[in-house]
């Protein structure tokens, strides 16, 4: 089989009074930012043929193959691949067709029982030609059209064979006005654009240019898309159900690259709007409250809250640290941060006092919505901080605060970790009601920080300088304590994800227990040692590393010069309080790893082998 990750792949499809064709590759390429490796349209072009066009490679290349071939089409899907295993080839590539070349399907997702269902279609005088699972669910609705004698209802009757998780668009020669659109835990979206045209998408960011008015289709839910009429199924009890308008909360200015480079760059430097805009009507200092509109619905639930348990992946993971810190400081709530991977199978008690707290910057990781969805049944009460506003997770919490930090384009998580650990921090101090002599100090630093964060963006030359120095290195540790601690596990990330260059983020507190026998001329570290109690104690680390002659870049508050004597390099960043330096501290390890990958050369914004959204396991 094909193992790959086909649910970070994109969907894309469109039918209307445009060409289709164009339509569908802008909408792919809205999709490029989630990675990929190969891309294909088919359509059915206005002489009632049917074109099928596929390759390995960029959209672009799939644009000069569209020109070759210049189909006149109003009914067409596309697709972007993402693979792991199987080679991404024209082969493997979607749109995959049934051996007639009359139907034809864009899948995200995995078909688990697909070989199962592809020895009977083999049985049955069907041939594969790809590596993939797709391949079967052209046939196998070919299989039951032709038993059962009606094009939906033998769709339906295939979709009810699938086992797994999918999202497909089908569309048929003998179907040439309609697309058809299913899905079980795999999201799939369908924007009703104006004179009766739909775009239907895997990710609103291909829908945004066209409209913001989108239907969101459920699990079991088989869509018929035609020109001017949408209606919707639910494929497991064939009953008809009323399409549901919402309108999508994004700004698409904020998706377009400007004048920067590239989305991360982009994105770095939106730090200090990213700040404003998720404190923005939150904090008010006059009255010296936090108001978060998205936890009114559970305040008494909220008040019966023992134990918060955060679940995350990557990022948004290292953003739950900074929060457990934050939250057990300020709230006196007990606080656990969980891998959702992890967390997923643990077998651990959970009683209805615990409040589960998703994070997630896209909604629709995999690991977090399993997380979620395992204590459904609790009775606890589940809430999110998502910055993607109608994603799955966002739908599938009780309540939640949104990051407001706009779409993130880049794969390495920038912006979001910011809004991230800023809702926290407002999370933290509503969860107080006030109770906490720092309460008033930091809700007051809260509204400084985004002249704070724009400081840190000015260092971008001088970090650029120092970045340089250590482009060559293979390894590098990165070490804090406290606050600067889970900084230094996200840093680390950032530079292994974007440079390539191995990097591990450790508790300088144990660097006697193991890291310091690593330590040599050629093993760099990255020092957070900025202003808290706990600052003379890492300044013994960098000692210690330095008695070793390890290179040291550092990180301290203004004014410690003492540190100087100590490292090779130092950035200062503004003075703030210690729970808020995770939110300086990232942007400088952000531009850090940014100017490394710069000066290496790789496509920052698609790191190789990893993609947006990881919506599979
Ligand atoms: O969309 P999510 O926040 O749920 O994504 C979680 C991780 O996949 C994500 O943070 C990933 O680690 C990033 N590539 C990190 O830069």
């Amino acid at each position: 089989m094909d193992s790959a990750p086909k649910d970070m792949c994109g969907i894309v499809g469109y039918i209307g009074s445009k060409e289709a064709t164009d339509v569908v590759v802008e909408g792919l390429r809205a999709l490029e930012y989630r990675g990929y490796d190969s891309t294909g349209i088919a359509c059915i072009e206005d002489s009632g043929n049917a074109k099928l066009l596929k390759q390995s490679g960029r959209v672009d290349n799939l644009i000069s193959l569209i020109k070759e071939s210049a189909p006149r089409s109003h009914v067409a899907i596309g697709h972007t691949r993402w693979a792991t295993h199987g080679l991404p080839n024209s082969v493997n590539a979607h749109p995959h067709a049934n051996n007639n070349q009359d139907i034809f399907v864009v899948h995200n997702g995995i078909i688990e029982n697909y070989q199962e269902l592809k020895e009977q279609l083999i049985k049955n005088g069907y041939i594969f030609k790809s590596q993939t699972d797709s391949e079967i669910i052209p046939n196998l609705i070919d299989y039951y059209v032709r038993q059962i004698g009606s094009f939906e209802k033998g769709l339906s009757a295939a979709l009810n064979d699938l086992k797994g998780a999918f999202a497909i668009a089908v569309i048929a020669k003998n179907k040439p006005k309609t697309i058809y659109a299913a899905k079980v835990s795999s999201p799939l979206v369908i924007g009703v654009g104006k004179n009766k045209e739909y775009i239907l998408a895997s990710d609103p960011n291909a829908i945004l240019e066209h409209t913001k008015e989108v239907v969101f289709l459920e699990d079991g839910d088989l869509a018929v898309i035609g020109p001017d009429k949408l209606k919707i199924y639910n494929f497991k009890k064939s009953n008809k159900k009323k399409p549901k308008l919402e309108l999508l909360d994004y700004d698409q200015e904020k998706a377009s690259l400007g004048q920067f480079p590239n989305f991360m760059l982009k994105e770095i430097f939106e730090a200090p709007k990213t700040i404003q805009s998720a404190i923005l009507g939150r904090v008010r200092p006059d009255e010296k409250i936090i108001k978060l509109g998205g936890l009114e619905g559970v305040s008494t639930q909220l008040n019966y809250i023992d134990r918060i348990v955060i679940v995350a992946c990557g990022t948004s993971y290292y953003a739950g640290l900074v929060g457990e810190y934050i939250i057990e400081d300020i709230a006196g709530i007990p606080v656990e941060v969980q891998l959702a991977s992890e967390f997923k199978y643990r077998n651990e008690p959970f009683s209805r006092s615990t409040m589960l707290l998703a994070i997630s910057q896209s909604g629709e990781t995999a690991d977090t919505i399993a997380a979620l969805e395992k204590v459904k049944d609790f009775g606890c009460l589940r809430l999110g901080i998502i910055n993607t506003t109608g994603s799955t997770i966002a739908r599938l919490t009780d309540a939640g605060v949104y990051c407001h930090a706009g779409p993130e384009r880049a794969v390495a998580s920038t912006k979001a970790f910011i809004a991230q650990v800023t809702v926290l921090t407002l999370i933290a101090l509503y969860l107080s009601k006030g109770n906490n002599k720092n309460y008033t100090k930091l809700l007051e630093e809260l509204i400084s920080l985004p002249q704070k964060a724009q400081d840190v963006i000015d260092l971008a030359p001088e970090i650029k300088k120092i970045a340089l120095k250590y482009k060559n290195y293979r390894s590098f540790l990165f070490i804090g304590r406290g606050y600067g601690y889970p900084s230094a596990l996200e840093g680390a990330l950032k530079l292994k994800e974007i440079s390539y260059i191995h990097a591990e983020g450790y508790a300088a507190g144990e660097m006697k227990h193991g890291p310091l026998a690593l330590i040599d001329k050629d093993f760099p570290t990255f020092a957070i040692a900025t202003n808290t109690n706990d600052l003379d104690k890492i300044m013994s680390n960098i000692e210690e590393i330095r008695a070793r002659g390890g290179p040291v870049v550092a990180v301290a508050t203004k004014g410690n010069k003492a540190i100087k004597r100590l490292v090779q390099d130092v950035i200062y960043i503004p003075k703030t309080l210690s729970h808020t330096q995770p939110l300086l501290l990232a942007t400088i390890m952000q531009l850090f790893s940014y100017y490394i990958a710069e000066a290496k050369k790789v496509d920052i914004d698609h790191p190789r082998n990893l993609a947006k959204s990881v919506t599979v396991e």
